[in-house]
């Protein structure tokens, strides 16, 4: 594997393996070592044509952990701003020593473009690209369903059988996408819920059971609910609800968030509308995981970093 592009190109056991590896780098955090010598020598560029808190940091810390040089890319502030094209801005990292680009942009399909156009020689981690996908979003999620679920017990476990339910704008996330076709590869069944209006054209084709009340919902007994972000930014044209409507037939107010099975998980990528998808009630509840997958993202990252810069995957296959 020399590029991570989709969760669609991770197969059950690849998934495993990569969530297996982060397993190994949190246990070196646990024991105190700062830094592994993986990628001394390398240089992993972070390419951020979008605003991100969590994604750009988490890989930095990730690259860093590895001992590999980081170069962070913000568009705003560069010659983007003069119209430089996204492969003379490419091919200008990598002439500066980029062996690795982690790329979010607004447009879906761009990291692909990246990673296939011929323009450079670097591996391409996607880290969300327009409404398409979300990766490694989506692999430190996996990462602590498995984590909370199996404790001590996850090494090699996938999720079979669990039942995943996903809330929200799924119209415009690239972490929905992401989440349904890893979730699926590692057996889990996966329900979404949405207004008629956020639901994506094409949705019956996807392995998923689809409902519009998230009480419906909640009472399959799921492990996790994962609240996904209301996307204003990305709205244009899509009917909304009234925020007050969205709130209460969709939100996880602190009513519904007291209905939850004991072990019931509660998820948000982050960054979290208060009070809109979910309320501080149940973000900030014992069930919630969003500072656990804060925490597990850079293991995940430094898990990608490691099979795909280091050429750890390269050398096996
Ligand atoms: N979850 C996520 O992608 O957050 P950021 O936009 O802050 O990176």
């Amino acid at each position: 594997m020399k590029h991570l592009l989709s969760t669609r190109d991770l197969d059950r056991d690849t998934a495993v393996r990569i969530l297996d590896i982060a397993e190994e780098m949190s246990r070196t955090a646990d024991r105190a070592v700062r830094k592994l010598p993986t990628l001394r020598g390398k240089t992993v560029v972070n390419l951020f044509f979008e605003d991100s808190t969590r994604t750009r940091l988490s890989f930095e810390s990730a690259a860093k952990r590895l001992s590999a040089d980081v170069i962070t890319f913000s568009a705003k502030g560069s010659s983007v701003s003069k119209g430089e094209s996204l492969k003379d801005t490419a091919q200008t990292l990598e002439a500066m020593g980029a062996d690795a680009i982690v790329v979010r942009h607004g447009v879906s399909g761009a990291a692909e473009l990246l990673a296939h156009a011929g323009w450079i020689d670097a591996t391409i981690v996607n880290a969300g690209d327009g409404t398409h996908e979300h990766p490694t979003q989506a692999l430190l999620d996996a990462y602590t369903i498995r984590s909370r679920r199996f404790g001590d017990d996850a090494r090699g476990r996938d999720l079979a059988g669990l039942r995943i339910v996903i809330v929200g704008d799924i119209l415009h996330s690239r972490v929905a996408r992401s989440n349904v076709w890893l979730l699926t590869a590692l057996g889990a069944h996966v329900h979404l819920v949405a207004p008629r209006t956020l639901l994506p054209s094409g949705i019956s084709t996807w392995p998923v059971t689809v409902h519009e009340s998230l009480d419906d919902a909640l009472d399959t007994g799921p492990d996790a609910v994962m609240m996904l972000r209301i996307q204003s930014e990305r709205m244009h044209d899509a009917y909304f609800p009234s925020e007050r409507e969205y709130a209460r037939e969709w939100g996880l107010t602190a009513e519904r968030a007291t209905r939850l099975g004991p072990d019931t998980m509660v998820m948000h990528p982050g960054p979290m509308n208060r009070g809109l998808e979910i309320s501080s009630v149940a973000a900030d509840s014992p069930a919630s995981t969003v500072l656990d997958q804060v925490s597990n993202g850079v293991f995940v990252r430094m898990a990608v970093l490691y099979l795909l810069v280091a050429g750890e995957s390269q050398e096996e296959s």
